[in-house]
């Protein structure tokens, strides 16, 4: 569903579909919940509970990827972003051994193309050659995330489908925090949809 996060101020709590985290906000504090169905919101409320606003967040499919220069950084990721509630698979690497960027680059930026994931996110040494290699990959648009306010305009218009970090150059809560951007931000659309059409164009003249 679109927008990802939906928000509603002095309205009753909306429908909540399965496993999607709830912050409701009721008298101004707030708190976070799982939630499998609406009556479980309104069990949580007490009898004849309202909130003031609700911001539903819903749960994403996320492909990682990393060489050795990203290893460390890929694991805290994974495990923020499970803690999270998002659908994570981790196509490795699964040590902290020398390897090839591109072995990881490859079959993540597959697997966004063709659907499987939502979004993307590929860690080496300077976040780089992970983005070389995955736009190798039709449909693909990966970017570096270098700032919070370069990754919102990475989203809003580039519509980019993997972000890509640069593990010895990041500190673990910037990239956190660079994540959540990428993560959260829709796509601008608009006259960005024309531009992002015409790379697709670049593409079939391969
Ligand atoms: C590995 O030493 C390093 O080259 C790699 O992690 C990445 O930075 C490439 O772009």
């Amino acid at each position: 569903p679109s927008p990802r996060h939906i928000r509603s101020r002095h309205q009753p709590v909306m429908p909540a579909a399965h496993h999607n985290r709830v912050k409701m906000f009721r008298h101004g504090c707030q708190l976070t919940i799982c939630v499998h169905q609406r009556s479980l919101v309104r069990r949580s409320l007490g009898a004849g509970g309202s909130v003031a606003g609700v911001i539903l967040i819903l749960p994403m499919k996320i492909a990682l990827g990393a060489d050795h220069g990203g290893f460390q950084l890929k694991n805290q990721l994974r495990d923020l972003l499970i803690a999270q509630g998002h659908e994570v698979r981790d196509f490795g690497a699964n040590s902290p051994d020398s390897t090839d960027y591109p072995d990881y680059a490859g079959p993540v930026a597959h697997a966004v193309a063709d659907g499987a994931f939502d979004r993307g996110i590929l860690v080496c040494g300077s976040g780089v050659g992970m983005a070389i290699a995955a736009n190798k990959v039709k449909g693909i648009r990966a970017a570096l995330g270098v700032s919070p306010e370069q990754v919102a305009l990475v989203r809003e218009h580039n519509n980019a489908n993997i972000l890509t970090l640069g593990g010895r150059f990041i500190q673990e809560a910037a990239a956190e925090e660079l994540v959540k951007i990428f993560l959260d931000t829709p796509f601008a659309g608009g006259r960005h949809e024309r531009r992002v059409e015409k790379i697709a164009e670049l593409e079939n003249e391969l």
